[in-house]
């Protein structure tokens, strides 16, 4: 790893502050607020922490707030402290006057498939699943696998889970046989609970095939509980296999909770990285829902009669955090989404904003620049004026997508949420608050109560105002994973080893000089050209800045004299055909938006992107295509959505 610090060389001088009147009703109503409330988060962690873990139900009190072993890498948060995160999220609102309020609003993809979740029905749901899983043998400490489309089954069987102290381990069902198979081995699963089928935009996808397929290597898996999604035509294993309906049918109707440590493992949750095997980081029970919850309550600002929607498939952690266990614990109603924003038509996701009348709206860059691309009139056409507050997460929100979104689905009206966090941290980390913030489009500005951002070079050195470096956490938080399943040197070595005493988050970041931070990509995406280190993000930003551009991606390519030189790949606005004088034109705007440093040297424009199944570009491919390497040596590409869009990128390779 290179110690030199990362050139930042875009600036953006647009301000937007946020709505006196929004901000008297929020729960953080000036920055000033934000800033006390943060000085006394960080003079003493433990103390705000346990202060906030009152929130929370627990069945018995812990011995100790926080104990850190830094050479190690092991910590803890209200070690010996006993409750259980089902009854976080359903049993105690049940006992209150929300106990018919709308937990989960589930839209199918078919318009007419809906189906409305009370704490009451979800609980008893719950309690008649984990009854099933018990028959099944599993108990405390196990880990099910569940491979399920976003239907009610899946958010039900991870509260069972949580229910009876089993350990949960989701794997996105637009995943591969062989990856599925990767997951439950490494984790020793006992069940795997997947269905028949899924719908996506309109065809009938297999899965209960593919989950076959992953079965017969493993020898873990003694039961499979099969949902009867689709209804299509599938093959049952006599003794292993079993109909989730006929099971729950015979079920008992209630279960007690399991009394969990708060250190126990919550769950597993697997993550690609860019290269080797995948990490399956550990979440804890107590740690994890406080930090899910509180964030979820302040960052939204939420309002108990909100209607709050995450786009995300509950496979990825944006799921797990802010589908169900942050809205759930803080006794929100949360909107749960089957299908794709384009089918049947691309306003699916406005439309579903007007039905239910949604309040607050999260997704990710990669579905606002592909919404944006398809043209105004698809928001224009619907009523989004219930709208206030819109959040982003997944990659940096390049300020003409930031843009948009504040204009033509906020209409001016809503704060945008750039929030910064990761699998491993379990909920936000950087991220305005909709009251206090004042909003530069492009940087996610400051960070959440009890987070310490440091942004570092030359080994333990924090960088001057405007200097990008390495953007680490100092000290351990609740939400933090504590270990990799199975390889706690890896976990080590991946995070705690490169900055001493740090969370290394291997982005790279910079902060102004009125503290506002900018992410720069990730770090292995630095391009150096000619000595200069210039992050991927930036550049990528400038093209998308440019009116005919919807969506960039720029990696480096050997260059004898400079080192590295830029290669760009562009998707343009629907309908427009790339020539050389775009070229021309996009290279003079970068040149004329970032400096002359980041000239692309080669500019390829491609309808598709590689893009991982949760929307992540995957530059390593783009790396090795723009730098003329062979199909064969692109390495693992089983985790693209599109495996097609490879043949084309290699054909259209341009010189540079
Ligand atoms: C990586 C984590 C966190 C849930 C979804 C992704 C990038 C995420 C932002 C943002 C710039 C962002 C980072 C991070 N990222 N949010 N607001 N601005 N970059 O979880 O798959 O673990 O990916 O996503 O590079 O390290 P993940």
């Amino acid at each position: 790893m290179s110690d030199d610090k990362i050139e930042s060389i875009l600036e953006e001088t647009r301000r937007f502050p946020p709505n006196a009147d929004y901000a008297k009703g929020s729960y953080v109503k000036s920055i000033d607020e934000y800033k006390a409330i943060y000085e006394e988060s960080i003079a003493d962690p433990p103390a705000f922490w346990a202060n906030l873990a009152t929130n929370l139900e627990w069945f018995s009190p812990w011995d100790t707030v926080f104990e850190w072993d830094r050479d190690e890498a092991r910590f803890s948060w209200f070690k010996g402290g006993k409750l259980n995160a089902c009854y976080n999220c359903l049993d105690r609102h049940v006992n209150s006057p929300r106990r018919n309020k709308a937990a989960i609003i589930w839209q199918g993809e078919r318009e007419d498939a809906m189906k409305v979740y009370t704490y009451q029905q979800l609980l008893s749901e719950v309690e008649r699943f984990a009854n099933v899983l018990k028959s099944k043998g599993v108990g405390k400490g196990d880990r099910v696998s569940i491979y399920l489309p976003m239907i009610p089954e899946l958010a039900i069987s991870l509260l069972a889970c949580a229910r009876i102290g089993a350990i949960h381990s989701v794997v996105f069902a637009g995943f591969s046989s062989e990856a599925l198979y990767n997951r439950i081995e490494d984790c020793d699963s006992k069940i795997l609970i997947t269905s028949d089928g899924t719908y996506r935009a309109g065809k009938t996808i297999d899965l209960k095939g593919k989950a076959d397929e992953a079965l017969e290597k493993s020898k873990s898996v003694t039961s499979v509980i099969m949902v009867n999604n689709t209804g299509s035509e599938v093959s049952m294993t006599a003794g292993r296999d079993f109909w989730w309906h006929e099971e729950v049918e015979n079920a008992d109707l209630t279960c007690p909770c399991e009394e969990m440590d708060a250190e126990d493992t919550l769950f597993i949750l697997y993550t690609s990285g860019s290269t080797g095997k995948p990490k399956g980081v550990v979440h804890t029970t107590g740690g994890y829902l406080l930090f899910t919850m509180e964030t979820f309550k302040n960052v939204f600002d939420y309002k108990e009669e909100d209607v709050f929607w995450c786009t995300a498939d509950l496979g990825w952690i944006t799921g797990h955090s802010y589908i169900l266990y942050g809205p759930l614990a803080a006794g929100a109603t949360s909107v749960m989404f089957e299908g794709v924003p384009t089918y049947p038509k691309p306003d699916r996701y406005w439309h579903i904003v007007e039905k239910f009348r949604v309040n607050t709206f999260y997704t990710a860059p990669t579905a606002i620049r592909s919404m944006m691309r398809l043209g105004d009139e698809w928001p224009n056409g619907r009523d989004l004026s219930s709208l206030k507050v819109l959040g982003s997460v997944g990659e940096p929100i390049n300020p003409e997508a930031w843009m948009w979104y504040y204009n033509v689905i906020g209409h001016g009206n809503c704060a945008i949420l750039d929030t910064w966090w990761q699998t491993e941290t379990g909920g936000h980390m950087i991220t305005p608050l909709p009251g206090a913030t004042t909003l530069k489009p492009g940087s996610a500005t400051f960070p959440y109560f009890g987070i310490e951002p440091k942004i570092i070079k030359n080994e333990n050195e924090e960088c001057a105002a405007n200097e990008g470096g390495f953007l680490c956490i100092d000290k351990p938080w609740p939400g933090l994973g504590r270990t990799l399943w199975g390889d706690h040197e890896r976990y080590k070595t991946t995070y705690w080893n490169n900055i001493k005493g740090k969370y290394f988050s291997g982005d790279g970041a910079r902060r102004d000089e009125e503290g506002y931070i900018w992410l720069l990509g990730r770090v292995d995406d630095v391009i150096s050209v000619a000595g200069h280190r210039i992050g991927a993000a930036e550049v990528e930003s400038a093209l998308v800045s440019h009116t005919d551009v919807t969506e960039a991606a720029v990696v480096p390519v050997p260059h004898d004299i400079k080192g590295e030189a830029i290669y760009a790949f562009v998707t343009l606005r629907e309908g427009l055909e790339g020539d050389d004088d775009l070229r021309k034109a996009l290279v003079k705007h970068v040149r004329h938006e970032v400096g002359p440093i980041a000239t692309p040297g080669a500019i390829q424009f491609t309808d598709m992107m590689p893009k991982t199944r949760s929307g992540k570009i995957m530059r390593r491919i783009l790396r090795k295509i723009a730098s003329g390497d062979t199909p064969e040596s692109l390495g693992d590409t089983s985790t693209l959505a599109d495996p097609e869009v490879i043949d084309l990128l290699i054909a259209n390779r341009v010189k540079q």
